[in-house]
């Protein structure tokens, strides 16, 4: 019998009724241009939002050049046509004294959702997915820094169950993660498996699209 937290993971990538199922996979150096795409399709406020100021086309060139797969971790989801929806990017850095965590490191989140796929549950898959790859990665906790007015952020760290401090218009928040179990590893693994086959068989439609389009 399957464990009732894995049973309840995977009827969350299932997702709400009349919502799509939303599959998170690890994105790596093959997909930085499309990264660099979703960012760049980012309005003003959102770019606001995401990165704490309106930041410009050329800062995100940058941004996205100086991703780290080896060291931080991004996760990407595609719609039905092959395009980056949603990114998360978790990145890790030493745990400084006075942080509320015994571990040698802690996470920080940054998520993105392009506006024609929001609402339908991608921010909050990408969130729980970095949730539970800390957990298996033995880091205990995870940060999220956001506007107080990003009420749809506000909301998903709400039902995450994060410690919200509010300061200044800005909110710190972060979630202290229980260590990993067989059952969230095991629900990593099988969702990222999933991701990847999803993520290839819409790779291999989109090619064979472009392949059989007539060229102009
Ligand atoms: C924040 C963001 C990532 C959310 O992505 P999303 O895919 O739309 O999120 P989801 O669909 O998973 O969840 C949205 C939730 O917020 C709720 N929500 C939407 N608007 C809301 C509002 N104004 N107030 C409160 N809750 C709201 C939805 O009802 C939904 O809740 P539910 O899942 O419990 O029904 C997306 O809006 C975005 O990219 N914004 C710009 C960048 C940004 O703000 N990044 C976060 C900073 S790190």
């Amino acid at each position: 019998m399957l464990d009732n937290s894995l049973t309840r993971w995977l009827k969350g990538i299932r997702g709400k009724p009349g919502r799509p199922t939303v599959l998170v996979k690890e994105l790596g150096e093959r997909d930085r241009r499309r990264i660099l795409r979703h960012f760049l399709a980012l309005d003003d406020s959102d770019r606001l939002l995401r990165f704490g100021n309106v930041i410009s086309d050329d800062a995100i060139v940058q941004y996205v050049q100086k991703i780290d797969f080896s060291h931080d971790i991004v996760f990407g989801v595609v719609n039905r046509v092959f395009q980056l929806v949603g990114v998360g990017h978790l990145a890790f850095a030493k745990a400084d004294k006075g942080k509320p965590t015994q571990k040698e490191r802690v996470a920080e989140f940054g998520v993105s959702v392009s506006a024609s796929a929001r609402g339908q549950g991608v921010g909050s898959r990408l969130f729980q997915r970095a949730a539970i790859h800390c957990r298996n990665a033995d880091v205990d906790t995870l940060y999220m820094q956001c506007l107080t007015s990003n009420q749809t952020m506000m909301h998903i760290a709400k039902k995450a169950g994060m410690e919200i401090k509010r300061e200044y218009g800005e909110a710190d928040a972060y979630l202290q993660l229980p260590p990993p179990s067989p059952a969230s590893v095991m629900a990593e693994a099988i969702e990222e498996q999933w991701a990847v086959i999803d993520y290839t068989v819409k790779a291999n439609a989109r090619a064979a699209v472009k392949w059989l389009t007539p060229k102009k």
